[in-house]
């Protein structure tokens, strides 16, 4: 734990298995049949719940995909990010603004009492969170990611102040989050890249793009985006009224696993300040104009990354 203290993005998320250990089993105490005795229906449950949630409100795949990473990036995959215990004294995760945004979690909480109804108290919510954040990206036309399961849930919910340094700043720079990712965590560019694809999915609303209209940020934006930077500004103006209520979609077509969001930054399109500098900044260029290409690279290097990367964020054990 005293690892995660003071770093940004170390645990990255769930869906990036650890490597395996003796004997098959991943070297952090979760596996692949974890559930196959005592509750073989669990995936089940979990997949046909998302498809109906989602053929329903099809907003759905992004904000399960988002809240996966959000749970584990404070503290560990624990389900924390499901708590809404208040206290008197200290603000909780969910208080913090980096959380704004955050939305469906209730759909956690009916796939829970579905899975309790089948086999009561054996599976944890962190699990099922995993679980239907790999469900969302297939539903939306990803890859299938096989994920180790055994996580167990915490009953209180972390600190305001962890989630404040556990979740990234809406304007993080390329050569921070390099820093991070690569020489905190090791992963390469080229895989910072293709997680950073997971917003391919859902919508930033303004707040998200406060601080890189407004320059606040240390990125500014090249004579080449102003045009675009123009008619974000002229929709999200300082101070507006629609800082929390105006959408706009992180890539044209927001409920599809596709490469569209590589496409659509390298057209100077990209809409989170990390989204837009990568996408143009020489040392992360040529990896999005691969990402961009037809085919699919971008979700096998996505699948492949989340099935070997190692985390350390099991559970909350
Ligand atoms: C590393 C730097 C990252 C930054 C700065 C960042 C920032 C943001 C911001 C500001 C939003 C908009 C939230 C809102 O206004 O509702 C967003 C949405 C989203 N993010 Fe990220 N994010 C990052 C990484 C990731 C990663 C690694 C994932 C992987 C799961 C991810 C998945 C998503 C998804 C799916 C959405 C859409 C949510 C929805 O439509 O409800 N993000 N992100
Ligand atoms: C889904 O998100 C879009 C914004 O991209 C919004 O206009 C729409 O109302 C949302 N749908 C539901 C069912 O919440
Ligand atoms: C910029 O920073 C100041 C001081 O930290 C803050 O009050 C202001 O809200 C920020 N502006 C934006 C657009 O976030
Ligand atoms: C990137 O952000 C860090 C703070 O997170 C800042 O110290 C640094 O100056 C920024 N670098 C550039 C090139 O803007």
């Amino acid at each position: 734990m005293d690892l995660v203290v003071g770093l940004v993005f170390l645990a990255i998320f769930a869906l990036f298995s650890p490597p395996l250990g003796a004997k098959g089993l991943p070297a952090n105490g979760l596996s692949y049949d974890y559930y196959h005795k005592t509750c073989p229906q669990v995936e089940k449950i979990v997949r046909d719940s998302m498809n109906a949630f989602s053929s329903v409100d099809p907003n759905t795949t992004a904000a399960i995909l988002r809240l996966v990473f959000h749970d584990c990036q404070v503290g560990g995959c624990d389900g924390s990010v499901l708590l809404n215990i208040k206290y008197p004294q200290h603000q909780a995760e969910m208080d913090s603004p980096k959380n704004f945004g955050i939305r469906r979690r209730e759909v956690i909480d009916e796939i829970k009492s579905k899975i309790e109804a089948a086999c009561p108290q054996l599976v944890s919510c962190a699990d099922i969170l995993v679980l239907a954040a790999r469900d969302a990206v297939a539903i939306a036309g990803g890859p299938t990611i096989n994920v180790p399961l055994g996580r167990r849930d915490t009953t209180v919910p972390h600190s305001r102040q962890e989630a404040d340094v556990g979740l990234p700043r809406n304007e993080v720079n390329l050569t921070k989050a390099t820093q991070v990712f690569s020489q905190e965590v090791g992963i390469t560019l080229e895989e910072t890249a293709a997680i950073l694809g997971a917003h391919t999915l859902g919508v930033t609303h303004c707040d998200g793009l406060m601080e890189r209209l407004y320059q606040n940020g240390t990125v500014l934006t090249p004579r080449s985006e102003a045009e675009f930077v123009k008619y974000l500004k002229k929709v999200c103006p300082e101070g507006g009224q629609g800082r929390f209520t105006t959408t706009f979609n992180l890539d044209p077509t927001p409920r599809t696993f596709d490469n569209k969001y590589y496409v659509n930054g390298l057209n100077g399109h990209g809409l989170i300040a990390l989204d837009a500098e990568m996408a143009r900044d020489p040392r992360s260029v040529n990896i999005f104009k691969k990402f961009a290409r037809p085919g699919c690279f971008f979700q096998s290097v996505f699948l492949s990354f989340c099935e070997n990367y190692y985390v350390r964020c099991a559970d909350g054990r």
